[in-house]
């Protein structure tokens, strides 16, 4: 399994243990792989929100053009002035993010097991989709491709890393307009019914 296409693979072999632990195989057995699971399975939905900051795979997001004076946080920014927006920092911010260079997907789980809502500080602060008018029209595609896809794989395989993994610190990953992790090899071992 590469990575280069899916830069979601190496943290999901890390937290791959956690997920597994919510039996994903069994509620996928008795479902279909509808939006209806993602109520079912709220540590898989923790792990693509905390998996979507860790990476924060575009980190400065899209350039941006001012269209008119403006000022921010008192600097003052001439119509025109190209900008650009670190959303990398936003989503590692520590005092928004506890610890914001582990992987912990439960960091997105409420005291009941839930996934805290959308207004909640951890999300309200996540922007690597970009915010307001210009905010990432996939978003809600790509957040329902990476869940079930996923969570197909979670159904019918267990994951054996193969060697030695790479780093896992997204510090150390490859930076240029989008984050590129190293490639991972994993052996998929089908499970037994
Ligand atoms: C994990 C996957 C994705 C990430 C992290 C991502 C991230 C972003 C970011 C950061 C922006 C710029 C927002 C800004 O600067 O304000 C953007 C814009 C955009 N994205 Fe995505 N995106 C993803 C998937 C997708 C998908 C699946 C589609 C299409 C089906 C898509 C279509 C677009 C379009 C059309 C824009 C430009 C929106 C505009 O300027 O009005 N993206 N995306």
């Amino acid at each position: 399994m590469h990575s280069q296409t899916n830069t979601f693979d190496l943290k999901l072999l890390d937290s791959f243990d956690t997920i597994n632990k919510q039996n994903a195989y069994n509620i996928f057995s008795k479902s279909a792989s509808s939006p209806s699971i993602w109520a079912k399975l709220p540590l898989l939905e923790a792990y693509v929100h905390e998996n979507l900051r860790y990476l924060s795979q575009a980190p400065l997001l899209l350039p941006h053009l001012t269209i008119e004076d403006t000022e921010v946080a008192g600097y003052k920014i001439p119509k025109g002035t190209r900008v650009l927006i670190n959303g990398f920092y936003t989503a590692h911010n520590p005092s928004v993010y506890d610890e914001p260079f582990e992987m912990k997907p439960e960091r997105f789980l409420d005291e009941n097991g839930n996934v805290v809502p959308p207004g909640h500080p951890l999300r309200y602060h996540f922007i690597g989709f970009g915010a307001g008018r210009r905010v990432c029209i996939g978003e809600t595609l790509a957040r329902s491709r990476i869940f079930l896809f996923l969570a197909n794989i979670l159904q019918k395989f267990s994951l054996e890393p193969v060697g030695k993994l790479p780093s896992r610190d997204v510090r150390e990953y490859k930076m240029s307009v989008l984050i590129k992790p190293p490639s991972v090899s994993a052996r998929f071992i089908r499970r037994q019914q």
